[in-house]
């Protein structure tokens, strides 16, 4: 049976208003109705390099550690709270400051932060293939019963325009998360998938990145579970 969370209806009448993709460095916000629908990547970074999406951004660690990391690749990511969207520039603003980065440089000119919900995002704006690996750390659990369907991996939606938007070659998803139990929910609901499997090894190149979740989580001692997803190249689907 189709789950269709209604708080989607809610998070889009906010969104909509309000979401723009921001360049940290130009200090600039475009709204993202100013874009006609998918966008096209190489014209927009102005380079051919691959995309990376990151889906609840949080604070930015995760964003500003790779994609210093890798300046070949371009990093987006995906905050709907205001709070963090703006948590996020400023920790980009403090690491300029502090390390003397000069906004000509070229640094950080790989990163945009959008500001809305990636559901929205994803469905709207991404194109078929064009997405080289997803980055989905600490998703929120929502572990009272009454709202696990608010979870991110229970909506359908979401779940096809993920599949859809990876690199049909070898796109990956890479997935953390304490919270045992949505850890397995997430693992059968991608088993029923016919796009994505699981890779046993090779947590990835950036396996050693914490993002803020996670290193608060490890202090706490809990268990983090990891899994990476590839999709299927075409004569599997
Ligand atoms: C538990 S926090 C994890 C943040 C970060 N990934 C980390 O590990 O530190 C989940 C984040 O995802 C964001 N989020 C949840 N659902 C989202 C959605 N549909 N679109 C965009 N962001 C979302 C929340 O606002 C929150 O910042």
């Amino acid at each position: 049976m189709r789950e269709n969370p209604d708080y989607n209806d809610i998070y889009y009448q906010n969104t909509t208003i309000h979401s723009q993709i921001i360049d940290i460095i130009a200090e600039r916000g475009v709204p993202l109705c100013e874009f006609p629908g998918p966008i096209n990547w190489e014209t927009f970074f102005g380079n051919p390099h691959p995309v990376e999406i990151e889906i609840g951004s949080g604070k930015g660690r995760f964003l500003l550690e790779a994609s210093k990391r890798h300046p070949a690749v371009n990093y987006i990511g995906i905050e709907r709270a205001q709070k963090y969207v703006a948590l996020t520039q400023e920790r980009f603003e403090k690491y300029m400051r502090h390390f003397g980065v000069d906004r000509a440089s070229g640094m950080f000119s790989n990163v945009r932060l959008v500001w809305t919900d990636a559901n929205y995002f994803l469905t709207r704006y991404v194109p078929n293939g064009s997405i080289q690996a997803y980055h989905i750390y600490f998703p929120d659990p929502w572990p009272k019963k009454r709202q696990r369907k608010r979870r991110i991996f229970r909506n359908q939606d979401f779940l096809s325009a993920l599949t859809r938007t990876l690199n049909i070659e070898d796109g990956r998803l890479y997935i953390t998360t304490d919270y045992a139990e949505y850890f397995q929910e997430i693992q059968e609901r991608l088993a029923g998938l016919s796009t994505l499997h699981p890779i046993e090894s090779g947590l990835g190149p950036d396996r050693d990145i914490a993002t803020n979740f996670e290193m608060k989580y490890v202090l706490e001692g809990r268990d983090i579970y990891r899994a990476v997803y590839e999709r299927f190249s075409p004569q599997h689907t």
